[in-house]
């Protein structure tokens, strides 16, 4: 097997992505997770870019040890320097890479560059030349390569080979190439250049949506590293996304003959790391890393599911970092409803499964997700659930010492009044509705959403809520975010009230 270098540029051309903008400290916060991951190198920014990123490549270079670090540079004296002086602890440890580039196209090279082929292949000679200058490892991208010449690329690569590169990194740069041809060209590249000892290396994007299979060809074209981000984030349609090399290569060993030192299972942690700093997730549908990935929906696949894991889940997810998952939706069928009765302990009688499954695909279609107060209706035949908790008034505020909510609540005709206090207004309503309902909800998760447009719009607040092992979902619409969250948490402490009362 051949042991492929991961190179992460989710840093770099991941972050430089409208939408993805990270300070120093989510910087670094990467940086140390993809070290704890195992990459083998981390594209920690370009460090003449700005101030900003000068400093953030610098804090990486300095405290995250384990991969090279690099700083991207165009073939031009200053971002060299820039590139240097930044990375000098990483340099200093025999860690730190300087990532120069030029773009090797005639595309590029006449409309953008306005050069000849050869003044090109000068800039790229000295650029590498003094990047040898900081440290011994130096990596040379032909930007552009996707559309560029292989004869002129062959004769590029062999002068800066002879200058000093060590990496050569070959760009789909606008996500122009199809497997076949990625392969085919890489392999040219290497036979043509016919120099040993040099690590021939893919990055690819995603305009076509064969950045990660194109990545994998590349593999079976010669190419030993892989340029990749995590969520596949990057310029346009995104860069070739790590979790799909990675799975790529582990599932289906055979067709790349190809290994990683990388820590698989923490794939999906880093994952959600990443979307969390950055404030965007992953499409749901996403390979390996969205939330779907691993959840199975429609009766027939969770039937399948429940008899044999291989039926529909032939990718583990264990080796990703999570588990699979069977949903309850309107689609289950009854193998999936009677099993989620078994597991969460509600009574019900088995002989009245088809009575039990009438009234369950009428309430779930009624729903968009499927919780546990569908599935105790569906049971006891019940249509809605009682308003045990009435709210009959809410206020709330916030200053320097945190928030706080007062609710008055109606509980079996009598009325009671509580303040909570939290680090805001919404966890000192939850603090007070805990109070009030000794229930103590846990929240899994809290979303707020506009639902409709303009100054008076309102939002959609909903809250995953988990007590005992159970599962309920609150919503609350109001024009005021704080409002409509202490809605939602009256909606799941009714509907959290009424599973307890009738497993
Ligand atoms: O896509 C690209 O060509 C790049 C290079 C700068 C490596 O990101
Ligand atoms: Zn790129």
């Amino acid at each position: 097997m051949e042991k492929i270098f991961v190179y992460d540029v989710t840093l770099r051309d991941g972050e430089q992505a409208p939408g993805f903008k990270m300070n120093s400290d989510q910087k670094y916060e990467i940086a140390k997770a993809l070290a704890d991951m195992k990459v083998d190198g981390i594209e920690a920014g370009f460090a003449a870019s700005s101030p900003g990123d000068f400093n953030s490549v610098r804090r990486i270079a300095k405290d995250v040890q384990g991969p090279v670090i690099a700083s991207l540079a165009r073939c031009m004296p200053g971002d060299i320097k820039a590139a240097g002086e930044a990375l000098a602890p990483a340099i200093a440890r025999g860690q730190g890479r300087i990532h120069t580039f030029i773009a090797t196209s005639d595309i590029h090279v006449q409309n953008k560059l306005r050069k000849s082929r050869e003044a090109i292949i000068r800039m790229a000679v000295d650029g590498v030349t003094y990047a040898k200058s900081f440290t011994p490892d130096v990596e040379f991208s032909c930007e552009d390569f996707g559309r560029s010449d292989i004869g002129y690329t062959i004769d590029v690569v062999r002068n800066v080979i002879q200058a000093g590169a060590t990496t050569i990194n070959l760009p789909d740069t606008v996500g122009y190439r199809y497997p076949t041809e990625i392969e085919e060209m890489v392999r040219q590249v290497i036979q043509g250049v016919g120099i040993p000892g040099i690590v021939y290396s893919m990055h690819a994007h995603n305009d076509l949506g064969m950045a990660s299979v194109n990545t994998l060809y590349a593999i079976r074209g010669g190419a030993r590293q892989v340029e990749v981000t995590i969520n596949g984030i990057g310029e346009r349609a995104g860069n070739c996304a790590l979790e799909e090399v990675m799975a790529g290569i582990n599932e289906r060993p055979e067709f790349f003959n190809a290994t990683s030192g990388v820590y698989c299972t923490s794939i999906i942690p880093v994952s959600r790391l990443v979307s969390r700093v950055t404030g965007k997730y992953p499409q749901l549908n996403k390979a390996i890393t969205g939330g779907n990935a691993f959840r199975h929906s429609s009766g027939i696949h969770q039937d399948g599911m429940l008899k044999d894991s291989r039926t529909y889940g032939w990718i583990d997810p264990e080796r990703y970092g999570t588990k699979s998952e069977s949903p309850l939706t309107a689609r289950s069928g009854k193998n999936q409803v009677q099993t989620s009765l078994a597991q969460k302990e509600i009574k019900f009688d088995e002989s009245k499964m088809a009575e039990i499954m009438t009234r369950y695909k009428t309430l779930a279609d009624q729903v968009d997700d499927v919780f546990d107060d569908i599935l105790v209706m569906a049971v006891r035949g019940h249509e809605s659930v009682p308003e045990y908790y009435k709210l009959v008034s809410y206020r709330a505020s916030i200053d320097e010492q945190g928030g706080q909510a007062t609710i008055e609540v109606e509980v079996d005709g009598a009325r009671k009044t509580v303040t909570g206090h939290g680090n805001g207004m919404i966890s000192a309503t939850e603090n007070a509705f805990n109070t009030v309902t000794g229930m103590n909800l846990d929240i899994a998760d809290y979303r707020s959403v506009s639902i409709e447009q303009g100054g008076t719009a309102r939002g959609m607040e909903t809250i995953l809520a988990k007590n005992n092992g159970f599962v309920v979902r609150g919503i609350g619409i109001d024009e005021d975010t704080v409002r409509g969250a202490a809605k939602a948490y009256l909606d799941a402490s009714n509907k959290m009230k009424y599973v307890i009362e009738n497993r």
